[in-house]
């Protein structure tokens, strides 16, 4: 068990109310989560006394900031399991990750003909950059189907993959209905064919342990801000294998090791990969966010936040005339559901004035919507500073919605 009380209080906007006097209930999770005591002071420690650019000072600020940012590569690397701290590349969050991968291995690997991958439930931050890249490249973009208990199916993957395809591309945890896909299976699936396997882990890292040295998988991005550090920094793990052969993404300061007028050579990895000064205090804040995750237990955070979000849908699926969109087998800490009648932004405007913050919309898969008929979901996603009791409140709050349209 947690010890809730004590966690409750190093997050300081959890005492929170809202202009009604409402104390807020943030079952919004998946959007952001909040941050503890602990990444606020470290950021602010850093600017109060380290603050200072990295790579190039030879002052002892210099130097103090370049340990603290170099450091912190390591720790993430241990936190995910890397084998080298080459592996880690600091980017602004999921989406610049995948990004980088379509630009950069995209722009080297995938020819004309070529197929690409990924499951019907994508994120459009792992759709649309393989969209596009498929577009360029004149290759095609393939999609798994998604039940409509929100799953796919491991017989429709082997049969999707062909001998064009070149990289297969699916969410750990999809951020709109709480699957936590089989992508173990996935990766040996396409392992087996030759084929590498791209992981969007936003909604995965901080709720429960990851180890890409275990899963396989030959890239893996995840957000900063999801896992209770800040937001403008996540990373993107690249298996050493394909980082050799990546050229960088983006060009200028810090990425390289020599330039004239006519040409440029790249510094080592992984700075090649990082041009321009990066969010600095944003990497240090993530450290801070990882120690603090590593205090409390990865294993014992999962077993918390599932329990709560199995107790959370099975509760909210006795109110009549709610639907639980997405009934997986294995669902992480995240339940979309809708009213027959009512639409998910009026539920989530009324549950705002009761103080609880849920998500509405289409959560940035809109096609996963027009495939299920819907125009959005309702969505209400927990950490592990949430409880029962605030998920008895959205369920008293949603039967009171309910009786308000009847
Ligand atoms: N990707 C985030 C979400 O699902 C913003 O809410």
């Amino acid at each position: 068990m947690l010890s809730l009380t004590q966690i409750r209080e190093d997050f300081p906007i959890l005492s929170r109310t809202n202009k009604s006097g409402e104390k807020l209930v943030y079952l919004d999770n998946a959007a952001t989560t909040q941050k503890p005591n602990q990444v606020i002071d470290t950021i602010s420690n850093f600017y109060k006394n380290h603050n200072s650019n990295i790579h190039r000072g030879i002052h002892f600020l210099g130097v103090e900031a370049t340990e603290l940012y170099e450091n912190t590569r390591k720790k993430v690397r241990d936190f995910i399991g890397a084998n080298h701290t080459e592996e880690i590349i600091f980017v602004r969050g999921t989406t610049e990750g995948i990004n980088l991968v379509a630009s950069s291995f995209g722009s080297s690997s995938i020819t004309v003909g070529d197929r690409i991958l990924i499951t019907g439930m994508e994120h459009h931050s792992n759709l649309i950059p393989w969209q596009q890249l498929a577009r360029q490249k004149k290759a095609h973009l393939d999609i798994i189907s998604v039940s409509s208990n929100g799953e796919i199916n491991i017989e429709e993957v082997s049969s999707k993959i062909t001998n064009d395809t070149k990289l297969v591309a699916i969410s750990h945890i999809s951020n709109s209905l709480g699957t936590i896909n089989p992508v173990e299976e996935v990766i040996q699936i396409a392992h087996r064919r030759g084929i590498p396997v791209l992981v969007d882990g936003a909604q995965a890292v901080g709720h429960q342990p990851v180890n890409v040295n275990s899963l396989d998988c030959d890239f893996y991005a995840f957000s900063g801000h999801k896992m209770f550090g800040p937001t403008g920094i996540g990373v993107l793990y690249v298996k050493e294998e394909y980082l050799s052969q990546m050229s960088p993404y983006q060009f200028g300061g810090e990425m390289i090791r020599s330039v004239t007028y006519e040409d440029a050579s790249f510094a080592d990895l992984p700075h090649r990969f990082e041009a321009g000064t990066p969010d600095i205090a944003g990497v240090v804040g993530l450290g801070a966010a990882i120690d603090y995750l590593h205090s409390i237990g990865l294993d014992k955070i999962k077993a918390y936040t599932e329990d709560l979000s199995l107790y959370m849908a099975k509760k909210l699926s006795t109110i009549e005339d709610l639907q639980i969109i997405g009934k997986p087998q294995f669902r992480g800490s995240i339940v979309s559901f809708n009213f027959d009648q009512i639409h998910p932004h009026d539920v989530a405007t009324i549950l705002d004035e009761k103080g609880i913050a849920i998500r509405a919309g289409h959560h940035c898969t809109m096609p996963l919507m027009q495939s299920m008929n819907i125009p959005g979901t309702s969505r209400a996603s927990v950490a592990f500073y949430n409880d029962k009791n605030e998920i008895d409140i959205l369920y008293e709050a949603l039967k009171a919605v309910k009786n308000i349209f009847n």
